[in-house]
Order: structure tokens, then C-alpha cells, then sequence
């Protein structure tokens, strides 16, 4: 990558991560209020056009790899031109495109997505019982986002996840389940550790830590997991139940975090560069870009990146100051961690 992508521990940052937008189509419990939350006005969020030029330019830099997150990436109208404009850098460098979603509006996009480039999709789906569903989400759709975990499948997504996140008393009856599920399908369940926060209050006592978990299926299978080789930079602890096709894996954000090996950056919807999902620190690429009715100077966005990059901190500071980043974070923007 460019010096502009490698900070002061010398982390080279090649992924990069664009929320496309605050909205979303679910109400997770441990995500938004009922009422949703507080939106920035259209005009403050990126267009395509600024959407695919940032991307061009991060790529450029040397990032490999693109993940569209939101919110939900796919409520938003112009979703298929955006992955159509970024799966086009994948002739000038960039190795994967990937998405995390609800899966609630994605099935009849899917064989468009393909064909367009998309290679890693990440569905989030903590329940496999639809009235759980109803109650985890607020919102009815569990065989919408079931069919179009089929449909990855049928299409041929390379690289399908499951994300669930755990919480105690509430889903963790469903390991069992989900690891179920990777005998027959290939994909990979990844279990998240729950980051607690219930309004302004954190619910510790909600979060299952990811050694417990393997604890349980361990002794409920009557096998011992097969660890997996993880890649470099993944967030992901990956095991396999012998003879299964797809695999198991642990986010384990709050036991064990994974800072060292960070190469992550990111760009909210609104335009802001983001070094660390745990920080504050956002500057805006969005007003460079609208500078002198976007006459703007691709130095001045390079430096801004490279300064950004350069101040982003060794690791973040523990479970006090994810407490008071989600805390906040509860009031300002939609907390998917994306
Ligand atoms: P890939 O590795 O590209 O498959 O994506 P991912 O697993 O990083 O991202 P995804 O959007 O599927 O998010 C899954 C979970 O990963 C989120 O709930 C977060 O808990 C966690 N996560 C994603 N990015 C970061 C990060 O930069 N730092 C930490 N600590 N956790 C992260
Ligand atoms: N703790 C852990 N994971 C969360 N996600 C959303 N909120 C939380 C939380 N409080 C997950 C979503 C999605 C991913 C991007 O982040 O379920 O899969
Ligand atoms: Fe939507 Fe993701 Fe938040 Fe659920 S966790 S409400 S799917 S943004």
C-alpha cells in the first residue's frame, strides 16, 4: 500500500469499509430503538458518483478489498450501480468485494451482485426460529433472509458468513443450531460476542464469552472442534465439527480483541474517514470533495487520508472505552458495528 495507508505501527491498511447508509430495514434490539434513529439529511450523505471515487482512490492506494456495510447497504436505491462501479476496480487491484446484510431485501439482487464482482457476503442472522426472529428484530422475515442464503448458495457466492450475535438468555439455546447448519451447508457461522449496551445501560451479564461457547458444542457434539488456519487479519477464531461442510467461527471483540493485526479503515455514509471502529476520530472527505463544485485536489485528499491514518491508536483502550463510544455512538448514528 501507500505511505498514506500504513500508520506509526506500521499496519497497512488494505480494506477498506463504506457504509452506504444509516437506514435500515430491521430494528435489532441491540441495535436501534423501535423508532430507528436520528438520519442525516440526504444531501450530507455521499452520492454514487462520491461513493466510487473515494473507492477508486483507496484502490489506487493499494486497498484490496471492499466491504459495503450500513445500516443495510440495500435499502438504498442505487445499490446495484455501486457494486457494479466497484466491482470495476477489480481489474485494477482490488481482489474482493464483500457486503454485510440483513439479507431482508437481497434475494432477488443476488444474481445481479454476482455478476457484478460481489465475492464475500456476510448475512447477519442470530436466529434460526422465525417467532425469535420476530422478536430479535422487531420485524417479521426469517424465510426472506433464509431464501437468500439459499440463493448466495445458488448463485455462487464464494464466501458466504452467517453473523450471529450471541446473547445470553435470548439466543444462546440457538448455538446448537447454527453449528447444525454446517453440516450440510457450506458456509461459515461466525458467533459474535455480544458488545452490551440496552440504552444507556450495559448489560454485561447478556454476553456468552466465545471460550464458554466452545465449551458447550464441544461437549453437546462429543467431538472436539478442528481449529482452522485464521487469515492474517481476520477477525474471526475459525473451527470446523469433523466431516461438516461448512465451519464455525468466534468474533471475539470484547475477550479478546484484535487490534495488532488491524488493516481496516473506514468511510461512514456520510463521508467521514474512520481509523478505528472503537474511536471518535472522524475527519470529512465528503467537503474536500465538494470543494470548488468538486474541482477538488486529489493532494489535499491524500494528505488528509494519510494524517487520519497516522494518528490512529496501537489498540482500542478496552471494554471502557467501547462503553462509552456505543453509549454515545446510541444517541448519534445507527450502532451496527459496521
Ligand atoms: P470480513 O472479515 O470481511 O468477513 O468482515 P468482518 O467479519 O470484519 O465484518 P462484518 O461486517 O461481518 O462484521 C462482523 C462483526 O465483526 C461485527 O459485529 C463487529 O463486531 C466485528 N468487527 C468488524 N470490524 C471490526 C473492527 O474493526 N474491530 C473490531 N473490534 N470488531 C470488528
Ligand atoms: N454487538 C455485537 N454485534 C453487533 N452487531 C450489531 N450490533 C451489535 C452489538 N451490539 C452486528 C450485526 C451485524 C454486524 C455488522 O454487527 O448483527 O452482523
Ligand atoms: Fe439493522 Fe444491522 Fe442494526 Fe439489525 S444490527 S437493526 S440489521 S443495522
Amino acid at each position: 500500500v501507500s505511505d498514506h495507508l500504513i500508520d506509526t505501527f506500521d499496519r497497512q491498511h488494505n480494506y477498506l469499509r463504506i457504509s452506504l447508509t444509516e437506514r435500515c430495514n430491521l430494528r435489532c434490539t441491540y441495535c436501534m430503538p423501535e423508532e430507528g434513529v436520528p438520519l442525516t439529511p440526504t444531501q450530507q450523505l455521499l452520492t454514487t458518483q462520491e461513493i466510487l471515487t473515494l473507492a477508486e482512490l483507496f484502490v489506487r492506494q493499494g486497498v484490496t478489498k471492499i466491504r459495503l456495510t450500513g445500516g443495510e447497504p440495500t435499502v438504498r436505491p442505487d445499490i446495484t450501480t455501486i457494486i457494479q462501479g466497484i466491482g470495476r476496480l477489480k481489474q485494477h487491484g482490488l481482489q474482493s468485494m464483500g457486503m454485510t446484510t440483513n439479507g431482508i431485501a437481497l434475494k432477488r439482487k443476488l444474481q445481479d451482485f454476482s455478476s457484478f464482482g460481489l465475492d464475500a457476503l456476510n448475512v447477519s442472522l442470530d436466529t434460526l426460529d422465525p417467532a425469535m426472529f420476530q422478536i430479535m428484530t422487531r420485524r417479521n422475515g426469517f424465510d426472506k433472509v433464509m431464501g437468500a442464503i439459499e440463493e448466495a448458495l445458488r448463485v455462487g457466492i464464494p464466501c458466504i458468513k452467517i453473523n450471529c450475535v450471541v446473547m445470553r438468555g435470548v439466543n444462546d439455546d440457538q448455538v446448537l443450531d447454527f453449528v447444525a447448519l454446517t453440516k450440510t451447508m457450506p458456509v461459515r457461522v461466525r458467533f459474535i460476542e455480544y458488545m452490551p449496551f440496552d440504552g444507556n445501560r450495559w448489560k454485561h451479564n447478556k454476553l456468552v464469552p466465545y471460550q464458554e461457547l466452545i465449551d458447550r458444542i464441544e461437549s453437546k457434539v462429543g467431538v472436539g472442534l478442528i481449529k482452522c488456519k485464521d487469515d492474517a487479519h481476520d477477525t474471526t477464531k475459525l473451527y470446523k465439527v469433523p466431516g461438516y461442510l461448512g465451519s464455525v467461527g468466534f468474533i471475539t471483540s470484547m475477550t479478546n480483541h484484535f487490534c495488532h493485526t488491524c488493516n481496516r479503515i473506514r468511510i461512514t455514509a456520510d463521508g467521514n474517514i474512520k481509523v478505528c471502529l472503537f474511536g471518535n476520530a472522524e475527519v470529512s472527505l465528503r467537503d474536500i470533495l465538494r470543494k470548488n463544485n468538486g474541482d477538488y485536489s486529489e493532494q489535499e485528499l491524500l494528505s488528509i487520508i494519510g494524517a487520519a491514518v497516522k494518528k490512529k491508536k496501537k489498540q482500542h483502550a478496552g471494554i471502557a472505552s467501547i462503553v462509552s463510544l456505543v453509549v454515545s455512538a446510541y444517541h448519534l448514528w445507527p450502532v451496527c458495528p459496521s
